[in-house]
């Protein structure tokens, strides 16, 4: 008889201002099933795509060691745009563990996908204000166009993922955006969704660009980045996560029980019915009973 000892999986900690981020807890669960993960969403200060850096700094600062220090979260992924761009330094001043932002897996995939090299981005009002994606496409030799398009949130936000005024937002500010992109003589093929929310707009982003441009999901580009990170670092006091949870439990008790579901524990600072409702479309499952959470003001 053989003594079977189980390490427990790493905590990952997931941040977003709201619900947006669960389309890369998503991402994350496809790639990292056997990790277990603490979900944030920031719901009574959302939206931060309107707010100064100071504030999104203070916001994302305190989400993060809720956390590292309560969940005991050992790395962090900011699922939201807005704080990747605004607050990065200021999480890796906060917290101690590996903090990881959206910003520049998106940047890399952009630069994957593109043949002509240049790459048109949308995103918060906070987020094209700071510039952070122009810099990170620079950084892989882009040239880059960004756009705010502040509408999109609310819209997300409404339940409104399939309507004719949202199709028709999107029109409009993807037409100003070629329009403006033509001024510039740039010849962009790429199309960077800098937004978490904006995963739920893909069919209708998609209907609205020209044939051949690709739609790069900042989400999937960061899960991706993470799981890389992860497998990296497996030791046997880390265990390979991309392992299916079925396949983990063969290898470790010799057994072929059922695969357990990945661990998910989901915390909100404002109404939990509501984030219970929205969290299950964005993260195409339910999110199970959601904590509330008062992390001061
Ligand atoms: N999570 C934000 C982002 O990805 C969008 C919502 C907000 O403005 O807070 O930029």
């Amino acid at each position: 008889v053989t003594t079977q000892t189980t390490t427990a999986p790493p905590t990952i900690g997931v941040f977003d201002s709201g619900f947006g981020g669960l389309t890369v807890l998503r991402a994350l669960i496809e790639r990292l099933p056997r990790a277990r993960f603490a979900f944030l969403g920031d719901t009574a200060r959302l939206p931060y795509g309107s707010k100064s850096r100071r504030t999104i700094a203070r916001y994302a600062a305190q989400s993060a060691q809720f956390l590292v220090r309560e969940q005991g979260a050992e790395f962090l992924v900011i699922a939201c745009n807005t704080a990747s761009a605004l607050a990065l330094d200021a999480i890796q001043d906060a917290v101690t563990v590996p903090v990881l932002g959206v910003i520049e897996p998106g940047a890399a995939a952009a630069r994957q996908a593109s043949r002509t090299g240049d790459v048109l981005v949308i995103a918060t009002e906070a987020t094209v204000h700071s510039h952070a994606y122009a810099a990170a496409c620079r950084a892989h030799g882009l040239r880059v166009l960004e756009k705010a398009c502040p509408l999109l949130v609310p819209l997300v936000e409404e339940g409104w993922t399939d309507h004719p005024l949202t199709a028709e937002v999107i029109r409009i500010y993807l037409g100003e955006l070629r329009a403006e992109a033509a001024a510039q003589n740039l010849h962009p093929d790429t199309l960077v969704l800098g937004c978490t929310h904006y995963p739920l707009l893909r069919p209708l982003i998609e209907r609205s660009v020209r044939p051949g441009v690709k739609v790069i999901d900042s989400a999937e580009s960061a899960a991706e980045a993470a799981a890389q990170l992860f497998n990296g670092r497996a030791t046997p006091g880390c265990p390979i996560l991309s392992e299916s949870a079925a396949a983990g439990a063969d290898r470790v008790g010799g057994t072929s029980s059922p695969a357990p579901q990945t661990e998910i524990h989901c915390f909100a600072t404002d109404s939990v019915e509501k984030f219970e409702q929205m969290g299950s479309r964005f993260l195409e499952r339910p999110v199970g009973a959601v904590e509330l959470v008062d992390l001061g003001g």
